[in-house]
């Protein structure tokens, strides 16, 4: 098995790495790839040292599978011409999610979205991976018909010079400003950039990501992204109103039975999902289950994980992983 990896040397590949070795890769033949700038520098991957290539030399390698976490712009140039060579592009960033012929996979809902000749397959958004995964037995089973949802969201999801900026004003230290105003002791309502109906692009990934999903366009969604001082994971605080009434312990139920959910929910001992518990864990946490007094068949809930774990690297490999399954390699 040979496998790229594009953009190895952020903060999402350093964690790629990390999964693939967890998750049994470590004998591929492993193909670190980043910018021009990176070239020949080296990267720790199952116990070895491998030199950074350029994207050109990691097409040319023909690999069975590309795993991109290098931003939009170089997944556009790049991905077409890796599925060119027959290389299947399992791809991190915004640029392909929205496209109807380009499947949108969290595997524990909806692998069977992809097909057999699809070579790009798009990650969805992490807040939206770590949301689904909890609302899909919900929907399967009492039907969402809105969403309202509040983000808090660390800065792990905006890179590397994001946790340098960070660690930099806690330590009183001058450094680049990823963030247009300090992040330190403050919260941000602003995650990625502003769209002409005022909302943030993070904001208008939750509501189209979670319709093509979810399988469903008619879901009403309205979201909040906040980027709060954290570095652990995603939280997210979910009202959800659905077509059909539904029972508390059967919500509870349905989660403990969906893979990959942790339900978190003993509020009498002082238990409920946090960001810096989920750090390093696959799974996502989910508590604070209770009804919205203010209207009927709604439920608030609240959800956790980390961002670049279930949120971003995970969540790729085991699209990947599936594929391996799927197609007998
Ligand atoms: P490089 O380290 O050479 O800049 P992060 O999200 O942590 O900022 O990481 C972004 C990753 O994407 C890095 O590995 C970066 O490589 C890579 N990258 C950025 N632009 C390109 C590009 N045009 N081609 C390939 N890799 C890129």
């Amino acid at each position: 098995m040979k496998i790229a990896l594009v953009g190895a040397t952020g903060l999402v590949g350093s964690v790629m790495r990390k999964v693939l070795e967890e998750r049994g890769f470590c004998n591929c033949e492993f193909i670190p790839a980043a910018s021009e700038r990176s070239v020949g520098k080296e990267v720790s991957f199952a116990g070895r040292s491998c030199k950074v290539v350029s994207v050109a030399d990691a097409i040319a390698a023909r690999p069975d599978f590309a795993i991109f976490s290098a931003g939009s712009s170089a997944s556009l140039l790049y991905a077409p011409q890796f599925a060119e060579v027959g290389t299947t592009v399992i791809d991190n960033s915004s640029a392909w999610r929205g496209y109807e012929h380009i499947p949108l996979v969290v595997p524990e809902i909806n692998i069977d979205a992809v097909s057999p000749a699809d070579r790009i397959i798009a990650n969805p958004n992490c807040s939206t991976i770590q949301m689904v995964l909890a609302l899909a037995p919900l929907h399967w089973k009492y039907k969402i018909h809105r969403l309202v949802i509040s983000t808090y969201q660390s800065v792990t999801g905006t890179g590397m010079k994001a946790v340098t900026q960070l660690n930099a004003e806690r330590a009183g230290q001058p450094c680049e400003k990823v963030y247009p105003y300090v992040i330190d002791l403050n919260v941000l309502p602003h995650g990625g950039s502003f769209e002409a109906n005022g909302y943030t692009s993070e904001e208008m990934k939750l509501v189209n990501e979670t319709r093509k999903i979810l399988s469903d366009n008619k879901i009403m969604i309205t979201a909040t992204v906040v980027r709060v001082p954290v570095f652990g994971g995603h939280s997210e605080a979910v009202n959800v109103e659905f077509e059909n009434e539904y029972d508390l312990a059967e919500v509870r139920r349905l989660l403990e039975e969906m893979p990959g959910i942790i339900v978190q929910d003993t509020p009498e001992a002082n238990l409920y999902p946090m960001p810096r518990f989920a750090k390093d864990r696959d799974e996502v946490f989910v508590g604070r289950l209770r009804r919205d007094e203010s209207q009927p068949k709604t439920l608030n809930m609240w959800i956790v994980a980390d961002n670049l774990r279930k949120g971003a690297a995970t969540n790729a490999i085991q699209i990947m992983q599936k594929l391996i399954e799927k197609r007998g390699l």
